[in-house]
């Protein structure tokens, strides 16, 4: 026999039960509302108000907030529904058990909960990585891919929605698009957040980007870490030094800035990158006749590959507390000069690379040039390899130690990653 299970045939004490419970949906509701998402629900061990968000399944995200909201008609409806639908409870049939409601089978999670991830690092609040697109290092996609592998929420910001975008989101990471030198978008990206990397392209819009961020992360006050990308030359500047580039000035006025505004600030320093346009345009010319063409003379150079960088940058992210404060000075695991880097470029390849020291000015106006870089990114790199040919990259530090500990991959491992840029 047919059981009535339309919600006119309930009992009557159900509708007092059910606005009951819409006025505590509706209390719970504004008790939530400004609370953490990551805030554990008392109810469910395991689950933070977002996992109950995504477990209710018709959850409507409110602008401004990351805590779900519910309609009370909604949320009455569905416990309704409930009532009388949920496979996991079945009215029995009509006769000595009728009216009880018999358990058959646990009560299946709501339609996006067999996603939903409980894990304590996915109860984290996620973490903010600017610049994620990437372009010359990739520094910022490197470490969404390393904190995303770390099961850790991620919120990816870049400038335009592009194929690059798209593999962000394939990594689970939260993809939002924003300029950095936008208040707004700055800001709106931060909510939520409880830890960031603020890393961002060689641009003429650097320091407006830079402030902007450090501004909005100030009077957003919700975190523990604020990663920030510098550079090495940094640590020889001062308020009157004139050698350096305006890029460089400009870092160097952040990192000023940054120890000012009480935020809990990790400064990351790493020299030259292998994967700089410098090293790019050296070693183009290996594939063309075997020899590197940089203007360095005898100087010494420590480069450091992205990755990395990216690898010191993601773990600090991931367990920050014992980095605020430090400044870390990354490089590569010596210093040597052109000719010694040949010979490692040699060995990894197995065929003699040579180097050609080019006159400065020559390789500027003919190697740099021929980049066609924008007139910023063009005085930065310049001014860069000015500064090489005058020994000033000859660092040596142990700030990848001191993070990872290990030093970082040299040259030979670059070669042996990046097979294209160096086998004909
Ligand atoms: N390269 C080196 O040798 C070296 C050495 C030491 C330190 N650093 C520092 O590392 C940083 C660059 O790191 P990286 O190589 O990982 O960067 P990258 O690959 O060039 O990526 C930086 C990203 O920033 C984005 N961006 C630029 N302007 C923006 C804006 N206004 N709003 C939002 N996003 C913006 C770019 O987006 P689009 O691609 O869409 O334009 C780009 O994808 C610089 O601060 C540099 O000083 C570099």
């Amino acid at each position: 026999m047919a059981v009535d299970q339309s919600p006119a045939a309930l009992p009557p004490a159900t509708d007092t039960y059910l606005a009951v419970l819409g006025e505590k949906a509706v209390a719970f509701e504004r008790l939530v509302h400004s609370a953490d998402p990551g805030t554990p629900v008392v109810t469910c061990g395991s689950w933070t108000l977002c996992d109950l968000g995504a477990h209710l399944g018709q959850v409507v995200p409110l602008r401004g907030s990351r805590v779900p909201s519910i309609a009370v008609d909604d949320f009455t409806r569905a416990v309704r529904t409930w009532g009388t639908t949920r496979p996991g409870r079945q009215r029995s049939p009509a006769g000595r058990d009728a009216g009880r409601i018999t358990p058959v089978a646990p009560w299946p999670r709501g339609p996006q909960a067999a996603s939903v991830d409980h894990t304590p690092e996915a109860r984290m609040p996620p973490v903010l990585v600017t610049g994620a697109a990437g372009r010359v290092g990739a520094v910022g996609r490197t470490v969404v891919e390393g904190l995303r592998r770390r099961g850790l929420k991620v919120r990816a910001l870049v400038r335009r929605d592009d194929d690059r975008a798209e593999a962000l989101r394939a990594t689970g990471a939260e993809v939002v698009v924003g300029d950095l030198t936008s208040s707004r978008d700055v800001a709106e990206a931060l909510d939520g957040c409880g830890r960031v990397y603020f890393g961002m392209a060689v641009s003429e819009q650097y320091l407006p980007a830079a402030v902007t961020t450090a501004v909005a992360a100030r009077a957003y006050g919700g975190l523990e870490a604020f990663v920030n990308m510098s550079q090495l030359t940094v640590s020889e500047m001062d308020l009157t030094s004139t050698s350096e580039s305006h890029q460089q000035r400009q870092q160097w006025l952040v990192e000023q800035l940054l120890g000012w505004s009480g935020l809990p600030v990790v400064q990351v320093r790493p020299t030259v990158f292998l994967e700089n346009p410098l090293f790019q345009v050296g070693f183009s010319s290996i594939l063309r006749d075997d020899t590197i063409r940089l203007p360095f003379g005898q100087a010494k150079t420590s480069p450091i590959a992205a990755h990395d960088v990216a690898a010191a940058v993601e773990e600090i992210l991931a367990d920050p507390a014992r980095h605020v404060g430090r400044v870390y000075e990354l490089t590569g695991p010596r210093s040597e000069s052109i000719a010694a880097m040949a010979a490692e470029i040699s060995a990894a390849l197995g065929r003699t690379v040579g180097y050609t020291n080019v006159p400065l000015e020559q390789w500027l106006d003919h190697d740099l040039r021929a980049l066609g870089l924008p007139e910023h990114v063009f005085q930065h790199t310049s001014t860069m390899a000015r500064l090489h040919a005058a020994n000033r990259y000859d660092r040596q530090a142990d700030g990848m130690e001191q993070i990872m500990g290990r030093p970082a991959a040299g040259v030979a491992d670059y070669v042996r990653r990046n097979p294209e840029l160096f086998t004909r």
